[in-house]
């Protein structure tokens, strides 16, 4: 079997990738490569999932159960908070999506031991930072992931010091982490911003008063996490009120911290000198349901989704009564059995525990089948309607004036070749697809992979019809010449 070695460059050599491949390049850079097979013997890496497509035939109901899977926006922090000690955390309930394996690279890439225990029970995964070496996140693993930023804190406040490459431009919004360095600042680090990254650095942090000029998510749990080994008392202000924010909170006083508030605008955090193991179950992803309770009301199924929160969904759960849709709760599932025609309802997306604007994109899929005009507006990133184009290919109705969405309900959607921009996008096409007449081809599925742990087993294990096909390559490749 002939091996190529293991570099990017030597993807774009094989002559395995077709000239529409080159043209993402910059997408192709971003992504794992996996070693392929070939029928005559030869091996090439290809990118991991780039070509991979759903396809999808609309028209079945979704009936039956749908498990849901731990959050990754609860798991990400919980990771990064491994780096304050030099014990073991055992965490459970860690989803199997890309970019957990993001955050596991940039864990390893500083030196740390993570053993990600997918198929284990509860997906028990086991990080060790005993000995961080490399307190650096580099370019090419921030760019794929921002959330890869929850790192700075942590370092400044275990090892004194952290480069972290800035973040960059987003699909969905500029997305700086000014108030991240804010932050930092009145928690007494030095910070010099150079190349493109961030060199922040403290003998010891000290605790402070931090109000939020704008209410952030990773922001608050990064600063949190920082406060947590600071010298005396951090006040914060104006602080994010997600569940994913208590439960890191949850977990990081299991470790030995003394933080109080977390759930309100205010946190009080009593610094310690040290930090400890711990074990901690992740709370369930509330998008992730949310996706399916939706997909559930607009495909006119019987479905119940387990395992979840439903407190977590109450802006959710209420916005959609509004529409029409009637669900049954009890205290980890959310049943949806809806019959009848939808009715449109104006939504704008707020903080916590306002209107999720990672619901926004799947409720604009299902304004376009309600009876009516629905006035969607979204009021936490700059550019989130990059969906709505590719669901007016399918026959939708929307204008976009600004921060408003105008969708006009109801509109047959038909089967149409689309593309996915970011994650929840990617989940708001695979919805209007299941309703659609005909098929839809989804093209980069990998941004859905980002956040959705299989997402089409377990639609289709719920009547759904949806299939993955992947690795469009040519029939027979040969390695070319000159490729050892
Ligand atoms: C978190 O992102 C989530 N990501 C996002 O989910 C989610 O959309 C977002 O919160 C809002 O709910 C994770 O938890 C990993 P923010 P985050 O800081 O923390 C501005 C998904 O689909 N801002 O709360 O990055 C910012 O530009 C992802 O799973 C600053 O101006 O969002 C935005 O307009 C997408 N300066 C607003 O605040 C800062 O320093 C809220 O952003 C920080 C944020």
């Amino acid at each position: 079997m002939k091996i190529i070695p293991k570099s990017r460059e030597a993807i774009s050599g094989t002559g395995a990738v077709t000239p529409s491949l080159v043209k993402n390049v910059t997408e192709l850079k971003k992504l794992p490569v996996r070693l392929k097979v070939q029928f005559d013997g030869s091996a090439v890496y290809v990118p991991e999932n780039l070509m991979d497509k759903f396809v999808i035939r609309g028209g079945n109901p979704l009936l039956g159960t749908i498990r849901v899977s731990g959050a990754k926006n609860a798991a990400l922090p919980a990771m990064a908070a491994a780096i304050l000690t030099d014990e073991t955390l055992v965490l459970e309930n860690i989803p199997d999506v890309r970019d957990i394996q993001t955050e596991r690279n940039l864990l390893v890439s500083m030196g740390a031991e993570v053993e990600l225990g997918y198929g284990r029970a509860h997906h028990r995964t086991t990080i060790s930072c005993r000995s961080l070496v490399n307190p650096e996140a580099a370019y090419e693993l921030v760019k794929t992931m921002r959330a890869s930023t929850l790192v700075l804190g942590p370092l400044v406040a275990r090892m004194g010091r952290a480069r972290v490459s800035l973040p960059g431009g987003c699909a969905i919004g500029a997305r700086p982490i000014d108030l991240h360095i804010k932050g930092l600042e009145q928690l007494g680090a030095t910070i010099r911003q150079e190349h493109g990254y961030i060199e922040a650095s403290a003998d010891r942090l000290r605790g402070g008063h931090i109000a939020f000029d704008k209410i952030t998510v990773t922001g608050t749990e990064d600063l949190m996490m920082a406060a947590a080994l600071a010298q005396g008392e951090t006040l914060m202000e104006n602080c994010a009120r997600e569940p994913e924010v208590v439960d890191l909170a949850v977990l990081l006083n299991k470790m030995g911290a003394k933080i109080e508030g977390a759930g309100t605008s205010t946190i009080r955090i009593k610094g310690v000198s040290k930090l400890g193991g711990a074990r901690h179950r992740i709370i369930p992803d509330r998008i992730e349901a949310g996706t399916f309770v939706i997909a559930a009301a607009l495909t006119g199924g019987d479905l119940t989704i387990t395992n979840c929160d439903p407190l977590h969904l109450n802006a959710l759960l209420q916005k959609l009564e509004e529409c029409g849709v009637t669900t049954t709760t009890t205290g980890d599932s959310i049943r949806v059995k809806n019959g009848h025609r939808l009715k449109a309802a104006d939504m704008s997306t707020e903080e916590y525990p306002g209107f999720p604007t990672d619901m926004q994109a799947q409720y604009m899929a299902l304004a376009t089948q309600a009876e009516g005009t629905s006035i969607i507006t979204e009021n936490i990133f700059e550019n989130r309607f990059m969906h709505a184009q590719e669901l007016v290919r399918m026959g939708a109705n929307i204008k976009v004036e600004g921060s408003r969405a105008i969708v006009r309900g109801h509109t047959p959607l038909s089967g149409a070749a689309v593309q996915c921009s970011d994650l929840r996008a990617s989940a708001s096409l695979v919805i209007a697809a299941l309703v659609a007449e005909g098929e839809t081809i989804l093209d980069r599925v990998y941004h859905i992979d980002r956040g959705y742990e299989r997402i089409e087993e377990k639609l289709r294990g719920a009547n759904g019809q949806i299939r993955r096909i992947g690795e469009m390559l040519p029939k027979r490749t040969q390695v070319p010449a000159g490729v050892a």
